[in-house]
């Protein structure tokens, strides 16, 4: 998001109705982009509980500049807008409303948001036999594309049959191809011939375990699936396609290209793939949680600490030393003796690099010199809150005394260690203060005394 302070008499305001919106990821999406994007626009939740067409009216003379529609006014707010896109049309619902200067159109970005997050992994539903699961609104979404793509065949499953021929009967309307409409114990009719399957149902979301179809031979015709649900990351739909061996992703991108889509009607940006990659990486880090990076010298208790943190969060653990070597099947040692100080520093700023992008909910413990690349430090704050462990000489020297797996550290006798210790301490103190959010003082504190502070 902009900085609140720069809002100003000629910022403009996007923003979502819907009931509830106390949850939605919306403003993380379009907030992003306004800030890479260089737009003076803030976007804001609106709950509005009833009369969603008086609120649509009240957007529009209020000067808002674009909506976003969610449940349950999907339906409800047609009748305030001044026109409807066709596929909305098809669809019977838009959640995104563009402003023109008769009033609000509305769009319906889902299916082309859909059809964006299955491109983005090289799938097109046009030919293909197309399995949805599911007959609720977000069925329709993934149902018209499918018949808008030509798939060669469309099945439509769902526990009440009747959700599933009334979807298939609207589609009749406006499509010559027709959906096969299903009970959950007719799925055998549906041929076995290699199938993308979409998962629409809410099965999956926290407290609704299970299958829409238990039967896992059921799913081996898959040769892709795609999970609406994002949160849990592995639904037991995308668990068991993984157990399969089957490509398959969460609809945490769908959710993605959908606001994507509404952004660019807003405000006739394209919005590249490196820049939606990086609005991923917010999303990701906004549902499954935030990374943490401990820096400092060796010895500071970055491993002990990391782990113990990590356990006690429920958060993932890994220190960057140990992956680093376990990708290149070589010690550091080795690749200090080898190649160099510099080709050592290069791997880590590549691997940083991609944690910066991928990493969710982990503890990381980074190496001790990792800090001392300006790139490595920004890369970091865009990875996580950085905590540096800060420890005294004679602390260091007590830990690191045993150890002989520390390249830096080779030297003749316990006075020649204390002296680049501190010698090392003295180089590096300003860059690891440069690179912290935190510093925690860990000197005659217990583990549990330094998780409490972190
Ligand atoms: P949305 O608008 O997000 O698609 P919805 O309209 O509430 O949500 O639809 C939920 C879908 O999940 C429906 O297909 C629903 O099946 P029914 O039409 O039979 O209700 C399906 N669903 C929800 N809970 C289910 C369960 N326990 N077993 C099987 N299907 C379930």
């Amino acid at each position: 998001m902009m900085d609140i302070h720069e809002i100003s008499g000629t910022t403009e305001v996007l923003g979502l109705i819907g009931n509830p919106v106390a949850h939605t990821l919306s403003p993380v999406i379009h907030n992003t982009l306004s800030e890479k994007l260089k737009r003076n626009m803030v976007y804001l939740p609106f709950p509005v509980k009833e009369d969603p067409v008086q609120a649509v009216r009240g957007a529009f003379h209020l000067g808002i500049r674009g909506m976003n529609v969610t449940v349950p006014h999907k339906t409800t707010v047609i009748p305030a807008l001044s026109g409807i896109d066709p596929a909305a049309e098809v669809i019977g619902a838009v959640n995104t409303l563009v402003r023109t200067d008769e009033g609000f159109q509305g769009y319906n970005t889902d299916m082309p948001g859909l059809k964006r997050a299955l491109a983005q992994k090289g799938i097109s539903l046009s030919g293909k036999q197309v399995v949805i699961l599911g007959a609720g609104g977000a069925s329709r979404a993934a149902a018209a594309l499918a018949l808008f793509e030509r798939a060669s065949g469309v099945y439509l499953i769902n526990r009440t049959k009747e959700k599933a021929e009334a979807i298939a009967d609207d589609m009749k309307k406006h499509f010559d191809d027709h959906i096969i409409p299903l009970a959950r114990d007719e799925y055998g009719r549906i041929p076995e011939k290699p199938s993308i399957f979409i998962q629409c149902t809410s099965l999956g979301l926290k407290g609704k375990e299970g299958l829409l179809i238990e039967d896992r031979d059921f799913y081996r015709r898959a040769e892709y699936g795609y999970d609406l649900v994002y949160n849990p990351a592995e639904t037991p739909f995308l668990k068991l396609f993984n157990e399969l061996g089957i490509p398959c992703d969460n609809g945490l991108t769908m959710l993605l290209y959908q606001g994507i889509i509404a952004y660019e009607l807003w405000t006739g940006e394209t919005v590249t793939n490196e820049m939606a990659a990086e609005v991923l990486v917010r999303l990701r880090r906004k549902v499954y949680g935030g990374n943490i990076l401990l820096v400092g010298y060796m010895g500071s208790g970055k491993s002990t600490a990391g782990k113990a943190l990590a356990e006690r969060n429920g958060m993932n653990f890994l220190d960057t030393d140990i992956e680093i070597e376990k990708e290149q099947g070589c010690s550091i040692r080795r690749i200090f003796e080898e190649k160099g100080e510099e080709v050592f520093r290069d791997i880590e700023t590549a691997y940083l690099d991609r944690l910066s992008k991928n990493a969710v909910k982990t503890v990381i413990a980074t190496g001790g010199g990792m800090v001392l690349r300006r790139k490595n430090r920004e890369l970091m704050k865009n990875t996580g809150k950085v905590v540096l462990l800060s420890a005294s000489e004679e602390t260091t020297f007590q830990r690191v005394k045993q150890d002989t797996g520390r390249p830096l550290l080779d030297s003749e006798g316990e006075s020649e260690l204390k002296a680049r210790i501190s010698r090392m301490m003295a180089a590096r103190s300003a860059a690891y203060q440069a690179a912290a959010d935190q510093v925690v003082e860990t000197d005659g504190k217990t583990v549990d005394e330094i998780l409490e502070e972190i």
